[in-house]
């Protein structure tokens, strides 16, 4: 079975690089990716391709080659289901903030709400791909709703979750160390359904690399993967505490434990605290998952790794407040960075907000620069977490659109994403335009202590 059109419904960071990839890289296959979101899919039509609204480098130039051949943005999205032979689910799916499971389930409305427009538009068999990150058992309540309420049409359900990390995902889709494709392979029809994902993968990946098995294992290693990525994190980051009370440092620590093969160097840069939207909605995912089958301590054992990152946010914005001689109020503080990591403009779940916020309700003054995070998304951002009034948010928070307004008057400055042009900025102008002493704090151990004491600055680093 060969795949002709591919229609994605979602628009956002994982749906649209997904899809601009597998556009370029298949030109004999029509993609058309959906979203109700207009003014999101009017900017992914933008005349000028730097205006798409995703941030990722290589993007802009992948999306320019092949929009208008084989890759469309459309909002209608019943046409695009209608024409498609397969259809990629990539719709959000936030922690629910409500009822049941609240502050911990996957809020699966956005999923189900797909399955049944699906199945009130569809008129010919479909392939349907699970993209989204979703609790182990989703496939099975899709292909309930989509077996009772369709049209008498035959549906294949797979999972290929997807393994990007933002601010490298051109690159992650390019040369992915794995494609993972769930399906129903014990029966004929569900294996023909894998095989047309994997022949379309395989335009580009080695087929040794596309691993298939059945969709619940699918389902449970995006899961798994995500927990572990983010629990050598928490694990590197309850370390730096250790190292700043003894005198070791979490860098060196982590250079010494990383070069044992057995454990390896990747994702042990102490930090602020992760961010994004996977590390925390599928931790918290599992953990609802491991107590709604009676399994405590598998729950408890996981959920430590959210209770750490939350620990070290809170404790790095405690220092600063200690550090200015225990008050923050009317002072000025710098904050350079709001995305939840270098080269994306996601802010999700990002260390920022929660630092900001603290610090606001220590009544800072606090002024931000990120250089490419929408002032209006900082304020949303602050806004959600409904810690204040609105107005008390813009009153409190001035969004600049240079790293050195940040330092003018500042009492104190501290770097929250680890953009490279952070490291570049002159420090010695930041050090002079800034109220003395001049405090310092490095939430990403991105600058070099000694240059910057030399300066003057205090300089506090996370870790040392
Ligand atoms: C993650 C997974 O890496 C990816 O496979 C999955 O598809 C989605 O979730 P992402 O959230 O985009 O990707 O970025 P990632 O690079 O994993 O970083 C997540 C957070 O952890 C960021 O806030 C980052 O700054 C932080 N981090 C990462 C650290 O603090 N230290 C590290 O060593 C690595
Ligand atoms: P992710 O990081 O998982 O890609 P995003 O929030 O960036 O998440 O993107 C999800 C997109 O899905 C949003 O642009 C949202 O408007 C879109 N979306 C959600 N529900 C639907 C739906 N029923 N039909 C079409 N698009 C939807």
């Amino acid at each position: 079975m060969k795949i002709k059109n591919i229609c994605c419904i979602g628009a956002g960071y994982v749906g649209g690089p997904t899809m601009a990839v597998i556009a370029q890289k298949c030109p004999e296959i029509n993609v058309t990716v959906v979203d109700i979101n207009e003014s999101r899919i009017a900017a992914w039509n933008d005349d000028d391709v730097n205006n798409i609204p995703i941030y990722e480098p290589g993007l802009s130039n992948i999306v320019g080659e092949a929009r208008g051949r084989n890759l469309f943005f459309s909002t209608d999205v019943d046409a695009a289901i209608d024409q498609a032979d397969m259809i990629f689910i990539s719709v959000n799916t936030p922690t629910k903030t409500y009822g049941i499971g609240k502050g911990m389930a996957a809020d699966l409305k956005f999923i189900e709400l797909c399955a049944r427009q699906i199945a009130r538009v569809a008129t010919t068999d479909k392939i349907v791909v699970e993209k989204s990150t979703l609790p182990v058992r989703t496939a099975e309540a899709l292909r309930n709703i989509l077996d009772n309420t369709g049209n008498g049409v035959k549906y294949q359900i797979l999972s290929n979750p997807e393994f990007l990390a933002e601010g490298t995902a051109v690159d992650d889709l390019m040369d992915p160390d794995r494609v993972l494709i769930g399906g129903d392979i014990d029966t004929a029809e569900g294996a023909e359904a894998v095989e047309a994902l994997v022949d379309v993968y395989a335009h580009w990946i080695d087929r040794d690399r596309i691993l298939t098995t059945n969709v619940w294992s699918s389902e449970l290693s995006k899961l798994t993967a995500n927990a572990f990525l983010a629990q050598r994190v928490s694990s590197i980051n309850s370390l730096s505490e250790l190292c700043e009370k003894t005198g070791a440092d979490v860098n060196e620590v982590a250079k010494a434990v990383g070069m044992d093969r057995r454990i390896g160097s990747k994702f042990l840069q102490s930090s602020v605290g992760f961010g994004g939207s996977c590390f925390q909605k599928d931790i918290l995912n599992l953990v609802y998952i491991a107590k709604s089958y009676g399994l405590n301590e598998v729950a408890d054992y996981w959920e430590q790794v959210i209770i750490m990152n939350d620990h070290q946010k809170r404790r790095f914005a405690a220092n600063i407040v200690k550090t200015l001689f225990n008050t923050v109020s009317g002072k000025k503080i710098g904050i350079l960075g709001w995305a939840f990591k270098k080269d994306t403009n996601d802010t999700r779940e990002s260390a920022a907000i929660y630092v900001v916020d603290y610090l606001l309700n220590e009544q800072a003054e606090v002024v931000v620069y990120d250089p490419k995070v929408k002032p209006e998304q900082i304020y949303a951002d602050l806004d959600y977490l409904n810690t204040r009034p609105e107005a008390e948010n813009r009153a409190s928070v001035t969004i600049v659109d240079n790293s050195h307004e940040v330092a003018e008057k500042a009492h104190a400055v501290a770097v929250l994403t680890e953009w490279d042009e952070f490291i570049e900025l002159d420090w010695s102008k930041v050090y002079d335009d800034m109220l003395k002493p001049a405090f310092l704090f490095d939430g990403r151990r991105l600058l070099n202590r000694a240059e910057k004491e030399q300066i003057g600055f205090e300089f506090y680093a996370i870790g040392s």
